[in-house]
């Protein structure tokens, strides 16, 4: 059965990506195509006065320039604009009316025959604007955060228990807006075809979800609309949302009755969702002994004016650590900016950092081994719900990987491991993120020449989901994975979520086994009624498709061939849809955990930091492919050396303005950056998750690398850095 679940299989896509035939939603074809230039906000707040586009339109190649003065109908209730992620309040729309809410807002969409005239005619636009007064700055309206409702239980009486601690550490840890910089850029290509209905090519993680909003943003049967996304050259939850490049296209092609692409360029991109800005103050409150007796957590968020944007930054404090005494709170600012979005492992990514910074900062004062401290208050269940784990092996990834990373030969004194002119530092920390699955549904159609096409809406974000699908497909078919081709991401197909929160791999797998039972079902009923057959009155569970023959289970040469079956039975090929839902189950908590060891070298004369290795040592369930699964990993923590040390959206508060928009001075981690990652998959047999014991692996691998390198330049320098990024200039001040 499992010839290739487990095994380093690479992506069946992989030659399509490396040769270029695989396109993307700004790739594709349309006869009598035009291109949409976006024109941005230059205020935060206020109102459009006058819109003024007569320069605009005298430019050769100018087919129009819509505006919320002249575009076509756009719904107007709430409810219409809320995508299946939506946060709680009012959604953004794009060209709606004559109010700013951001700055880099769209504005207007100048419609060209190139996208060169139409992106120089952009700059013709003339706009007045009535500005109003605005905020920006979290900290200067710290005083104004809110109180976001969660559902969570404080134990004990915090406050009273860090009073009495014995070794005590509270601090801010601030984390800066970070955003999203996909290799690929967002984009649409809208196709009107000639029946009036529009095929839309939209970089999205969800087709289904766009789908949906599109029909209700415009007001059309979902027969009018196809939503289709085949590739997306990265996401990471900026595309869980429709953004608003969707709109702008389809406006455009409804105004035009013509093929319509939009692409956002890089500084446009820096207009979209973003991981918010957050202060996370943590307490945390020991016994000398090195339990903990109180942990705290609040974490205070930026969201925009008009939708509550708030994710999960405390539940992971109150889950992780045994602790008798424990509060948590969430709280919101409202600023003059966009909603912030998902952004890998959103919430954890922030709250575990400052957890895990301040479990250090606890283990310094305690005198403990940092890994010593974080076993003296491990927990087999779950804290906040008291609940035992469905698996949970976060023991053996601090074995494993302390082992692998050579942590006994640390010396424990800050500024005491040396190289030449640098400070050697090694740090560690937890990751912890959760095991979600969702229902999905599948289509398989498997023809007697024994080829089978597996479809399904979701999409692949580059995380491999046409390989996994494939890889599931092949072993619970009985085929080689060659005779599989896999179609996803593409809103006709059967029912699926949005690609995110790590749960594809498991919904997805499941609903292929799913489809697959009723493949064999239809088999075993055509092989049960030939005559002679070693299949005669055998029950479904007792059989198993192997080596393109349904086989009696016990003894596999009790078979008969796929081809056989379909012949005998005049069938030419079956074809089964089938939706899986998991069971609901209240008794156990679903976790992924992670331990991640650093290695910093700071040049001391000039503060430069090189992370030269990390170790992250994964439990997360069966890992469906280790190739693939590996270079998940690889990249959570090649974003978390850019959080730690690099990344930093900066404002200037003054204008409400982004100051670097780009990625030449918004840092993201380069080779030169990156150094030895050796990921290690920790065996974590689960028999209560679902039944191929998968837990998804897209988020964890960042959350915990921001912190185990700054606790790493803390060993190295003796200097403990809480704002984030760790930049040369905070090492040597
Ligand atoms: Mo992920 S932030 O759920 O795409």
């Amino acid at each position: 059965m499992n010839a290739y679940i487990g095994t380093p299989t690479s992506r069946v896509d992989g030659r399509a990506k490396v040769t270029g035939a695989a396109k993307y939603a700004g790739e594709f074809p349309a006869g009598g195509l035009v291109h949409g230039f976006v024109v941005e906000a230059t205020i935060p707040c206020g109102r459009i006065a006058t819109i003024d586009a007569s320069e605009t339109l005298k430019v050769k190649g100018v087919l129009d320039v819509l505006t919320h003065a002249n575009r076509p109908p756009l719904a107007d209730k709430d409810e219409a604009w809320k995508d299946e992620v939506a946060p709680e309040g009012s959604p953004f729309r794009p060209l709606y009316d004559d109010k700013i809410k951001f700055n880099g807002q769209p504005i207007a969409l100048v419609i060209a025959e190139d996208w060169e005239s139409a992106k120089f005619a952009a700059t013709l636009v003339r706009v007045e604007y009535e500005q109003q007064g605005f905020a920006t700055d979290l900290e200067g309206e710290r005083s104004k955060a809110a109180e976001k409702d969660r559902p969570h239980k404080p134990r004990g009486d915090a406050a009273a228990a860090l009073a009495r601690a014995d070794v005590r550490h509270e601090a801010d840890y601030v984390i800066p807006t970070e955003h999203h910089n996909p290799m690929e850029l967002y984009a649409t290509t809208a196709i009107w075809e000639s029946d009036g209905k529009l095929t839309i090519y939209d970089k999205t993680q969800g087709v289904q979800n766009v789908h949906k909003f599109l029909c209700t943003v415009f007001d059309k049967k979902p027969d009018d609309i196809r939503v289709v996304s085949p590739y997306v050259g990265g996401a990471f939850g900026s595309g869980l949302r429709p953004q608003y490049q969707v709109v702008l296209a389809t406006l455009g092609a409804l105004a035009l009755k013509r093929s319509v692409r939009v692409v956002l360029t890089r500084q446009q991109m820096y207009g979209l969702g973003y991981r918010p800005m957050t202060i996370e103050r943590v307490g945390l409150g020991a016994k000398s002994d090195g339990t903990l007796d109180a942990v705290t957590h609040e974490a205070i968020a930026v969201t925009s004016r008009y939708e509550d944007f708030a994710r999960n930054d405390t539940g992971w404090a109150e889950q992780l650590y045994s602790s008798p005494n424990s509060r948590f709170s969430h709280k919101l600012v409202h600023l003059d900016v966009s909603t912030p979005c998902d952004m890998r492992a959103p919430g954890a990514a922030s709250g575990v950092c400052a957890l895990e910074c301040a479990m250090d900062e606890l283990s310094v004062a305690l005198k403990l081994d940092p890994i010593e401290l974080r076993l003296k208050c491990y927990s087999d269940r779950d804290q906040s719900e008291n609940l035992p784990y469905t698996s949970k092996q976060l023991h053996e990834c601090y074995a494993r990987g302390a082992e692998a990373f050579g942590w006994s030969r640390r010396s424990p004194a800050p500024r005491s491991m040396r190289d030449g002119k640098e400070l050697v530092g090694w740090g560690m920390a937890t990751g912890v993120w959760e095991a979600l699955q969702m229902p999905v549904a599948v289509r398989i159609v498997l023809t007697s020449n024994g080829h089978a096409e597996v479809s399904c809406a979701a999409s692949d974000i580059g995380t491999g989901t046409y390989t996994i699908v494939a890889q599931v497909a092949a072993d619970a078919l009985g085929l080689p994975i060659e005779n599989i081709s896999v179609r996803l991401a593409d809103s006709t197909l059967p029912q699926a979520p949005v690609e995110g929160g790590s749960w594809m791999a498991a919904s997805s797998a499941h609903a292929v086994l799913a489809a697959a039972e009723e493949v064999r079902k239809e088999l075993l009923g055509l092989a049960g009624k030939m005559p002679g057959s070693p299949l005669a009155g055998a029950e479904l569970a007792d059989t198993a498709l192997i080596d393109g023959s349904i086989a009696r289970a016990d003894d596999n040469s009790r078979a008969v061939t796929i081809a056989d079956a379909m012949r005998h039975g005049g069938v030419e090929r079956i074809e089964k849809e089938k939706l899986n839902q998991f069971a609901e189950d209240k008794k156990h908590a679903r976790n992924t955990h992670s331990a991640v060891f650093a290695e910093v070298r700071v040049d001391e004369e000039l503060g430069i930091i090189r992370v030269t290795r990390i170790v992250s040592a994964v439990a997360a369930g069966r890992i469906l492919n280790t190739k693939t699964g590996r270079s998940q990993i690889m990249g959570g923590v090649v974003w978390g050396i850019g959080m730690a040390l690099h990344e930093e959206t900066v404002m200037d508060h003054r204008f409400g303005r982004i100051m670097n928009a780009n990625i030449a001075e918004y840092h993201i981690p380069v080779n030169a950056d990156v150094h030895d990652i050796d990921v290690i998959f920790v065996d974590e047999a689960d028999a209560h998750i679902n039944k191929l014991g998968v837990k998804g692996l897209g988020e964890i691998g960042i959350v915990g690398v921001p912190a185990s390198i700054a606790n790493a330049v803390y060993h190295a320098t003796g200097k403990r850095i809480r704002r984030f990024p760790i930049t040369l200039d905070k090492v040597l001040d």
